[in-house]
């Protein structure tokens, strides 16, 4: 595996590459790498001639009072864990070769109906941080394609859109979420939970499937579902942000005609907050107005 810190080096080799007729499959991350990203990679290896990786730690994605200064930093580590995985090359930029001299950045990618809600609502400006430091990777090393996991399912249609609309040549992937045995969505922040709330933890993804059962069982008073998570999740020592059943596509409220559901939601425990969701098609064969309990 080769380590490029410098964007005009990585260019260089990756240009090379592509003379070569090799394709490139990127892999964004922050570091702190566990499992569910080097399934991201073991992804790029079977779409592509080499996978890329990107550590960085990206101040714009993160609002005042947000863990950019504590977010965990563990940079031999995740080198070893990409080598023994057979990732090519790792592309680890300082703060000054992504952001010269300002340390932000003055040009901005918006997507503004994706970002406002959800997530969106409760970090206002995350998601503009997102598309712009992805579409400056994108444009750094210009991939065939680009893959993330999908436990974070807002910020993969908020990259998805700004790719489209930007019309760059980018092929989007997302990935399976990659699960605990406990259910609980792999995350680089799980590192901030205690043994009890690792326990704990795995509450959302049970609340999820508890509710995805009741959909599937032809309960579709979605507020009511909705609320009644949350209550629950209270119940178990979460403090829930949100959750919310919704249309796949654009993630509006889903009604009793939409099939493509995803139900996503986010809570904290402890200092640790915690995103999950569920994608599933609503069956079109059970009864109408059926009402269960969750
Ligand atoms: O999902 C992440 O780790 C980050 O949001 C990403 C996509 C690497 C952009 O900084």
């Amino acid at each position: 595996m080769v380590t490029f810190e410098n964007i005009a080096n990585l260019r260089k080799y990756l240009y090379q590459a592509r003379m070569e007729g090799k394709s490139i499959a990127l892999v964004p991350t922050m570091g702190n790498l566990h499992e569910g990203h080097l399934q991201l990679v073991d992804q790029a290896q079977k779409v592509a001639t080499l996978a890329v990786v990107s550590i960085f730690i990206n101040p714009l994605q993160f609002g005042p009072g947000e863990d950019y200064k504590g977010y965990p930093r563990s940079f031999s580590q995740d080198q070893e864990k990409l080598r023994k995985r057979g990732c090519h090359i790792l592309f680890s930029p300082q703060i000054e070769n992504m952001y010269p001299e300002t340390r932000i950045s003055a040009t901005v990618v918006k997507v503004p109906h994706l970002s406002h809600i959800h997530c969106g609502a409760s970090r206002p400006g995350h998601f503009t941080g997102v598309a712009t430091v992805v579409t400056k990777l994108f444009g750094i090393v210009q991939p065939d394609a680009a893959i993330f996991g999908l436990k974070d399912y807002q910020q993969f249609l908020v990259i998805k859109q700004a790719t489209d609309d930007l019309c760059l040549p980018v092929k989007i992937i997302g990935s399976p979420i990659a699960r605990t045995e406990s259910g609980l969505a792999m995350s680089s922040r799980n590192g901030y939970l205690n043994a009890t709330q690792k326990e704990k933890a795995a509450g959302l993804y049970r609340t999820l499937v508890k509710t995805q059962l009741a959909i599937e069982n032809g309960n579709c008073d979605y507020d009511a579902l909705s609320v009644k998570a949350s209550r629950q999740l209270e119940q178990s020592g979460f403090q829930p942000d949100y959750f919310s059943i919704c249309r796949q596509k654009d993630l509006q409220p889903a009604t009793i005609k939409d099939r493509d559901v995803v139900i996503l939601a986010a809570a904290y425990l402890g200092k640790a907050r915690l995103i999950d969701n569920i994608r599933f098609t609503v069956n079109l064969t059970l009864p109408k107005y059926r009402h269960y309990d969750v």
